[in-house]
């Protein structure tokens, strides 16, 4: 069998589209992915992820959209062109929602895989219960999972900390996609449970979403070569 393959994505999180196109120049040729946010997109909007998917990268379009079925489904539709290969969407939106989804997905862009963001990892237990959650936010992370593998879901966004336990209860070709990596020896900047890039390759991770410890690197394109070299060592 096979091991896994893990690959970087960059989280382009930059104030102004100069400076991120000046960050994916230095970049070009060290890593394929980028991670775009909300940040970006409701700045720059369509345009930017054109101009982006120009430069030779790959798009995570990470909107995290949640909303009623249809809704969602037109969200999808309206993206129809877009040169994006992942999409977030929400699993508390519940079966029909993610289902109505990946239908969209499937007529307008079949190159494109929709990723299920579970329960932000930013809630703790009472956060959690205020909104109605019972279940500790571990628990609910393994509900909404099963719940979107079972929708059809073939992507989920989770912690690193995460991929053990959904490892074991979801589907093989499921990808996980996990940021809250910090290299050894960086600056884990607000990001408290982290994992080296090593240490979320080891556990099964599909791709490490990193941001910072490339963006304030002294040489950007060394710090993504370096994470990349410590993942190709795992991936045998
Ligand atoms: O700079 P840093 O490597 O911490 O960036 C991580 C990226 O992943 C950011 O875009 C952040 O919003 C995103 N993210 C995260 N933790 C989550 C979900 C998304 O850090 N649970």
């Amino acid at each position: 069998m096979s091991k896994h393959d893990c690959k970087l994505m960059l989280a382009l999180d930059l104030p102004d589209r100069e400076s991120a196109l000046e960050m994916l120049n230095k970049l070009r040729g060290s890593l394929e992915w980028v991670k775009i946010g909300l940040q970006m997109y409701l700045k720059y909007g369509a345009s930017f992820v054109r101009e982006v998917a120009d430069m030779g990268f790959k798009i995570f379009l990470d909107l995290k959209l949640h909303d009623i079925p249809n809704t969602v489904a037109s969200a999808v539709k309206s993206l129809q062109g877009l040169p994006i290969s992942m999409l977030t969407i929400h699993t508390c939106g519940g079966r029909e929602m993610m289902m109505r989804a990946l239908e969209a997905a499937s007529e307008t862009n079949k190159d494109l895989r929709l990723l299920g963001v579970t329960v932000l990892t930013s809630f703790n237990d009472e956060g959690l219960a205020e909104t109605g959650v019972a279940l500790p936010p571990a628990k609910q992370v393994e509900l909404l999972a099963k719940l979107a593998t079972d929708s059809g879901m073939k992507g989920l966004v989770c912690s690193p900390l995460e991929i053990e336990t959904l490892r074991k209860i979801i589907p093989s070709d499921v990808i996980l996609v996990t940021p809250g990596i910090r290299p050894a020896g960086s600056d884990t900047n607000e990001q408290k449970r982290v994992m080296t890039p090593e240490m979320a390759a080891k556990a099964g991770s599909n791709f490490i979403v990193v941001g910072r410890p490339i963006l304030k690197a002294e040489n950007p394109a060394q710090a993504a070569k370096d994470i990349i070299a410590e993942l190709e060592n795992c991936n045998g």
